[in-house]
């Protein structure tokens, strides 16, 4: 049995170690599953959700939650636009609107005064039973409400493992510790995110078919794959979670090499000639090139993704010897070879093929969108030939999170 003094410091050597482990990861929403894995683990919270303020609103960002786990519609709910209004019409909004913290042993017993209501509608929607809730604001160093983590159903309170009690004030303690420090944190992923869509943007600048949605659905559907191809092959947690991470980054600078690429070439209405398609190739060069001194796991990822992701599984595709190298920096040639089967990286046979299908199911000036079903015929009939098999089958069983990751980043 430990004692309180043993137990607190034990809990603050977890917070510091969590605060190291925060700096090692890239994407927002890996930063946020870390941080709730955490605050739930601290107050040995049921469930939990961070929102972040974003827009006027509050915009549901992570979800997690034990007794629904691995349902769709949690896993879903991440990717679906819903929002709070910054007002008394919820717990989380009005924790955001005041920045204080709010702990409720009963949301259903709420005094009809109080400032906040209860908002059902998760609940509802779920068949989840909220009941005790710790809601609090995650303040930056220029004193905004950032984010709000909302912890729900204490467990194993007053003794009665499994059974839902009211959160104790210790816990409410440990978890305004840890949402201190995760200001800084969020707010570094949420700076990652604006510079590589500041990247995007730029090449979007370009190429109109490169679109801000275009990028994140790819990075989106890039790391839905990865994490199912990972689970059937039993990579251990601690890899999957940080490759999903990196790919969910990563894939979203898959074209932008397209910098590199002549105006005239790239808004070009009408279809290329072959020694514009020649020019036009060289975008998986000059990607690579951007990334050609690897500083960390993230951009080594990025060059295998922007020189690959044109590659085929049966070896055709580019680019190859046969692609000459445009002038100006270039990667080397070694790494621009042409490559077969599982010898392409993996991240980059990922995002062929969730390009790809995001490419069919998008319109573009030459062609109307394709349906789902004709998308995914298309993929079925190139497994082996132009997709790996093994991807084909990991992007079949992601099912509804396909439709979820469309809605939640639609086109303008
Ligand atoms: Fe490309
Ligand atoms: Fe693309």
């Amino acid at each position: 049995m430990k004692t309180p003094a043993k137990r607190s410091s034990h809990t603050v050597a977890r917070i510091l170690e969590l605060f190291s482990s925060l700096r090692e990861l890239t994407s927002l929403d890996a930063i946020l599953e870390r941080i709730l894995s955490e605050a739930r683990r601290l107050s040995r919270a049921e469930a939990g959700t961070v929102f972040l303020r974003e827009g006027g609103g509050l915009a549901f960002s992570f979800v997690q939650n034990d007794r629904l786990a691995g349902s769709r519609h949690v896993t879903e709910m991440v990717y679906q636009n819903a929002s709070l209004p910054i007002d008394g019409s919820s717990i989380a909004g009005y924790v955001a609107q005041t920045g204080r913290t709010v702990v409720i042993d009963d949301v259903r017993a709420i005094p009809p005064d109080a400032p906040f209501r209860f908002n059902t509608a998760f609940d509802e929607r779920s068949g989840f039973l909220t009941r005790s809730t710790l809601t609090l604001p995650v303040i930056n160093s220029r004193g905004a409400v950032v984010a709000v983590m909302q912890l729900i159903n204490a467990l194993g309170s007053g003794g009665r493992r499994g059974r839902v009690g009211p959160f104790p004030p210790a816990a409410a303690d440990y978890v305004a510790l840890l949402a201190q420090h995760a200001a800084a944190a969020i707010e570094a992923g949420l700076m990652t995110r604006e510079m590589v869509l500041r990247m995007v943007r730029m090449a979007e600048l370009r190429d109109p078919s490169e679109t801000g949605p275009h990028v994140q659905r790819v990075g989106a559907y890039s790391a839905e794959i990865y994490q199912a191809l990972a689970t059937a092959r039993g990579i251990d947690a601690g890899t999957l979670k940080r490759t999903k991470d990196r790919i969910a980054v990563a894939a979203m600078l898959h074209d932008v090499g397209k910098v590199g690429v002549p105006d005239g070439i790239l808004k070009k209405p009408g279809p290329l000639s072959s020694e514009e398609r020649r020019i036009m190739r060289r975008h998986t060069w000059h990607g690579a090139a951007l990334f050609r001194d690897p500083a960390s796991e993230l951009d080594a990822m990025a060059a295998d993704i922007a020189a690959h992701h044109h590659q085929r599984f049966d070896g055709t595709g580019y680019p190859g010897w046969s692609a000459d190298p445009p002038q100006g920096p270039t990667p080397d040639r070694e790494d621009m070879a042409p490559l077969l089967g599982k010898a392409i990286p993996l991240a980059a046979r990922i995002v062929a093929l969730a390009d790809v299908y995001d490419a069919l199911t998008s319109r573009r000036v030459y062609k109307p969108a394709w349906s789902d079903e004709e998308a995914r015929a298309y993929i079925a009939g190139a497994s082996g030939t132009h997709f790996d098999p093994e991807v084909v089958t990991a992007f079949f069983s992601l099912g509804g999170m396909v439709t979820a990751v469309r809605e939640r980043y639609p086109d303008p």
